[in-house]
């Protein structure tokens, strides 16, 4: 996948200025990046890291089950080799600790990091949610996010440099019935990320979360299978709002919660 993205140049000559569109590729923007996006090869994360991978960064992702990795890497086709993964559970410490170190020990640094990490439990009130889909949503959606950036912040200090996008949901903002353990879990993420970007503030390390709406993703296509798709943010648009996060296009927004919706 490779993308074009049309620029202006401005041409002066002859007492005129006028706009002279040009192609400029996009392949190189994240070339000598290293990437990693946690839950990369999930319906979301597949398309982050794919973008990523086609504006030329190094790409790691971390996954619990080999068919999905191995399924991202024939979508990354002829770019295969840009793609490393890692069976890790990201909110063990010890293990994304871990791996943190291999990244670094290989790699040399950490520019980017995405955490696609995340689940949804929903439709009963919060005083029929079992304790059990409670601990879950916190540990997939709060919990991901704090032992990620315990083990990438540091390393990001050292360089002087790097960005960190959490992805969070509109449930952060939005409260919708039936949804408290979800909600509660994204709420709480954003939060901890705004504080985080508080503790980053002048340091060159760039924190942002975003909240995207219903996703059209295969699994919710099949989970409701009469809705409406067209309304649903896509993918890959995520993935390209995700990307310009990380981009020195945009330096300036740091501790932002970018709502997502699409047409929903
Ligand atoms: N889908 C939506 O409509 C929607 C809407 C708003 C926000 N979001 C948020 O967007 C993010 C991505 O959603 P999605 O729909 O892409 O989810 P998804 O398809 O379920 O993908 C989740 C990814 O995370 C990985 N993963 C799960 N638990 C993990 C763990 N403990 N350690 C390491 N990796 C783990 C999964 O790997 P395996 O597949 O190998 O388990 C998968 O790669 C989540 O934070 C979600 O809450 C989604």
């Amino acid at each position: 996948m490779r993308e074009q993205v049309q620029n202006s140049a401005s041409i002066v000559g002859s007492g005129k200025e006028f706009n002279n569109p040009r192609s400029v590729n996009a392949e190189g923007q994240f070339s000598e990046k290293i990437v990693l996006v946690a839950g990369g090869t999930g319906g979301l994360g597949q398309a982050v890291s794919l973008a990523f991978i086609a504006r030329s960064a190094k790409v790691i992702v971390t996954y619990r089950h080999e068919q999905e990795f191995l399924a991202l890497k024939q979508k990354a086709g002829q770019d295969a080799s840009s793609l490393e993964g890692f069976a890790v559970d990201v909110t063990d410490e010890s293990a994304t600790q871990k791996m943190i170190a291999d990244i670094l020990a290989k790699c040399g640094r950490l520019d980017v990091l995405v955490n696609a990490v995340g689940a949804y439990a929903g439709g009963t009130p919060l005083w029929q949610v079992d304790p059990k889909i409670f601990e879950q949503m916190l540990s997939l959606n709060l919990r991901s996010g704090f032992v990620l950036a315990r083990a990438v912040v540091p390393a990001m200090l050292k360089q002087g440099s790097g960005v960190f996008v959490n992805v969070a949901s509109r449930a952060a903002f939005v409260h919708d019935r039936a949804s408290a353990a979800y909600a509660a879990s994204k709420a709480a993420a954003v939060a901890m990320i705004d504080s985080l970007a508080a503790d980053l503030h002048g340091t060159g390390i760039r924190v942002n979360s975003i909240l995207p709406s219903i996703i059209d993703t295969e699994a919710n296509r099949k989970a409701m299978p009469g809705a409406d798709f067209s309304k649903w943010p896509k993918p890959e648009d995520i993935a390209k709002v995700i990307v310009f996060l990380c981009s020195d296009d945009a330096t300036l927004i740091h501790g932002a919660a970018i709502p997502i919706y699409g047409n929903s």
